[in-house]
């Protein structure tokens, strides 16, 4: 892993103890990421996108064209940050939009920057819109403004900053404003992974762990994480607890099978939350159309979970279906948890 990793919060301008990092770039979760592109499985069109930009930029001797990912949580967005700041020997820094509370602590991160180092923001969506507007001179001109004093004495000081690469991520590029958007040259959403990808996922973070799997058990445990690595490695974990201490160690389909049971995962890999959603629809608004509001207030949940985290995949299966008055469970929905169809 690079050692010119850092990050920042928005209390505290400066760098921050691994212990204070996000879940999702914790040392042992990192430990299971690639580190070049060379070890990324799945994503095929976005890898080569990169590869042909990085390489080219490289030969230029210039910074990488700011990167948009759009997708899901857990698809590899922020892996994918890591790696191009790899490829291009260049330091990363990584922030979060509602962590860049104000236009001071984005000014620090950014005249700290070499020339070709990555800037990763995740979760731009939520960048508070005062910041967003500094963003982009610094994205178009690699410049900043700062203005001293008010009213009348007011003075403005252009700033030059060093040729930079701001990654950005998002779940929800719908919400990300069109200059902010069109500022990104290369714009690319991550799609679920196929479960040959995830098995081959499931294998590599086996053998990093020196876990012992057979092929039914890295295809089952491939079959039933929502097409999501980060569930993968997550499960995995699970899996090899439940093996060493009920199974003598070696992952297998009945060892998968059994602990994802009291993970309340099933054959699909449709998760408690995914059930108490599925069935809310059902049996509270008779299979919908029914508004996400109203589900998360019935569920007691944050609208931006569902939508983000439960809806994605549920979305992607076919077992609830959007329409313009709202959510609605499918027939496989029924069919998938045994419930039948009330007659209206
Ligand atoms: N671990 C998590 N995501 C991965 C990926 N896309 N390729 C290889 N290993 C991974």
């Amino acid at each position: 892993m690079s050692d010119d990793i850092i990050s920042y919060s928005s209390e505290k301008q400066g760098i921050v103890t691994k212990a204070t990092l996000p879940m999702d770039q914790e040392p042992e979760i990192i430990s299971l990421r690639p580190e070049r592109l060379c070890d990324y499985i799945g994503q095929a069109e976005v890898l080569e996108t990169l590869e042909i930009a990085i390489k080219a930029a490289k030969q230029r001797g210039e910074a990488l064209d700011h990167v948009l990912f759009h997708g899901p949580p857990g698809l590899g967005k922020t892996t994918l940050a890591h790696i191009i700041a790899n490829e291009m020997g260049t330091k990363l820094v990584v922030t979060s939009g509602p962590a860049l509370e104000k236009g001071g602590d984005l000014i620090g991160m950014l005249t700290h920057l070499e020339t070709g180092d990555v800037m990763f923001v995740d979760e731009i969506h939520r960048t508070p819109k005062a910041v967003e507007e500094l963003l982009y001179p610094a994205m178009e001109d690699f410049s900043i403004d700062f203005i001293f004093d008010k009213g009348i004495h007011a003075r403005s000081h252009r700033f030059q900053l060093k040729q930079f690469t701001l990654v950005g991520a998002t779940t929800r590029v719908g919400l990300l404003s069109a200059p902010l958007r069109d500022r990104f040259g290369i714009f690319r959403s991550l799609d679920f992974y196929n479960t040959f990808d995830l098995e081959k996922i499931v294998r590599r973070s086996a053998a990093l762990l020196n876990l012992p799997i057979d092929n039914d058990g890295a295809m089952e445990l491939a079959r039933r994480s929502r097409g999501t690595p980060r569930i993968v490695n997550r499960l995995l974990k699970r899996v090899r607890d439940y093996s060493q201490v009920r199974a003598h160690g070696r992952i297998t389909k009945k060892t998968v099978e059994e602990a994802l049971a009291l993970e309340g995962v099933d054959d699909m890999g449709i998760t408690p939350l995914d059930r108490r959603y599925l069935k809310t629809v059902i049996n509270f608004y008779n299979g919908g159309p029914v508004g996400i509001e109203a589900v998360a207030a019935t569920l007691q949940e944050e609208t931006d979970t569902l939508v983000d985290v439960v809806e994605p995949f549920l979305l992607k299966t076919g077992l609830i279906i959007r329409t313009s008055t709202g959510r609605k469970a499918s027939d496989s929905a029924y069919d998938h948890l045994g419930l039948s169809r009330k007659s209206s």
